[in-house]
């Protein structure tokens, strides 16, 4: 019998490209989201980017509209279909919202994981993969980070959010020997499926740097801030992991087939990144050199809260997991730049 996925938020970034490698691996997908943070046409029983995977695997998926915190609507989707893991992807995740609104943040990332916990416990299911961050690492101490580097000193709402469900996962895991745990910590996802029909689509103006400077590019925001020129890093400007999209995607394909076969219990966490370092000034040359299009950009001081410098060790995903990333800088610009000129406005038709 096929193991069957429950992915909430799917209909998301990371969500919606992982599905698509999750149906590609021959797994089924029933979904639920609640579109808080994605596009969805007035009317349409399915959100856009899940209508495009189903387009580009040539395979259907189950779409439910459900909050997490809708208890009763979350349920009736466990009693309706026998789940054997859930990926958990739904979330907020913007920083600076997260300052302003933390119960907003704390209520739906920990109460929202809690009743899904609850649900699946309920229903016999204890196979869980977890959308971690490399924000529960905090203030850096050491580089590269691996797995043992402390965790918990995060400096926004939204990091403690994720740092909390971390802790949350770790005490069921030592409460009982049934649950499979796997947290994957990601470090910075960008890019696109090499299609061009699905990708990043922030709301309003863009927090993070990749959907930034692809706005720039196709025109739709007159120029990028750099936050921050006197780091010590070499060129003065923030160093990051960027990690691809689609070996994200692998990465969590990797989790799942380890949950499918081997018997391990516990919680288990693994960085997902690349290992190396790019600064935002390389990032700009790099997109430049994909797109063919000057990005236009000031230097302007440091954004509050950010680190110098982040990057991983990925080894222990590559020994547990069988992952590795394959993808580098070049391609993770090319395929922002394919979904961005195609879709100039995200998934809504203007
Ligand atoms: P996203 O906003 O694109 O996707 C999250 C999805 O969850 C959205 O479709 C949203 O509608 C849905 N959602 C939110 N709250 C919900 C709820 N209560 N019930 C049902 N659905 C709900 O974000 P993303 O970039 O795809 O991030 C996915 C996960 O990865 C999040 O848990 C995030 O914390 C984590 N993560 C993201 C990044 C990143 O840079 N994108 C980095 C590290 C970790
Ligand atoms: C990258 C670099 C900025 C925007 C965030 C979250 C983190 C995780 C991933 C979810 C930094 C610089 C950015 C801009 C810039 N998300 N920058 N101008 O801050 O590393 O991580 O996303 O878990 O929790 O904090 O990513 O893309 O915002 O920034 O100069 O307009 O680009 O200063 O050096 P960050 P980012």
């Amino acid at each position: 019998m096929t193991f069957t996925i429950l992915v909430t938020g799917g209909a998301g970034y990371v969500g919606s490209h992982t599905i698509l490698e999750i149906l590609k691996a021959g797994y089924d997908v029933v979904c639920v989201d609640n579109l808080v943070n994605s596009f969805n046409e007035e009317g349409s029983k399915m959100p856009e980017s899940l209508k495009r995977v189903e387009e580009l695997t040539n395979r259907s998926l189950t779409f439910y509209n459900v909050d997490l915190q809708n208890r009763d609507s979350l349920r009736a989707v466990f009693r309706k279909h026998k789940i054997d893991c859930v990926a958990h992807f739904a979330a907020l995740k913007a920083v600076g919202e997260s300052c302003k609104h933390p119960l907003q943040y704390y209520q739906n990332n920990i109460n929202g994981t809690s009743i899904l916990l609850e649900a699946m416990e309920d229903f016999g299911c204890f196979n869980f993969v977890y959308s971690s961050s490399a924000t529960v690492y905090g203030e850096v101490q050491f580089l590269p980070i691996d797995e043992t580097h402390p965790t918990g000193n995060c400096t926004s709402p939204y990091g403690k959010s994720k740092y909390f469900v971390e802790e949350i996962l770790r005490d069921l895991c030592a409460s009982s020997d049934k649950w499979s745990v796997i947290s994957l910590r990601y470090f910075n996802p960008v890019g696109a499926h090499p299609s061009g029909k699905i990708g990043e689509d922030p709301n309003g103006v863009p927090n993070n740097l990749m959907p930034f400077i692809a706005q720039v590019a196709v025109g739709r925001l007159p120029s990028l801030k750099v936050y921050g020129s006197d780091y010590n890093t070499p060129d003065g400007t923030g160093v990051r992991d960027y990690i691809h999209i689609v070996d994200l995607a692998e990465g969590h394909v990797k989790a799942l087939q380890k949950l499918e076969k081997s018997n391990e219990k516990g919680f288990f966490a693994y960085n997902i990144g690349t290992g190396c370092g790019f600064s935002v000034l390389d990032m700009i040359k790099a997109f430049e050199e994909a797109s063919g299009k000057q990005i236009n950009y000031e230097l302007v001081p440091r954004r509050p809260g950010d680190v110098p410098t982040s990057y991983s060790d990925a080894s222990l995903a590559a020994q547990a997991l069988g992952w590795r990333a394959r993808l580098g800088i070049r391609e993770m610009c090319e395929d922002t730049w394919r979904w961005q000129r195609s879709n100039p406005h995200g998934y809504a038709k203007l």
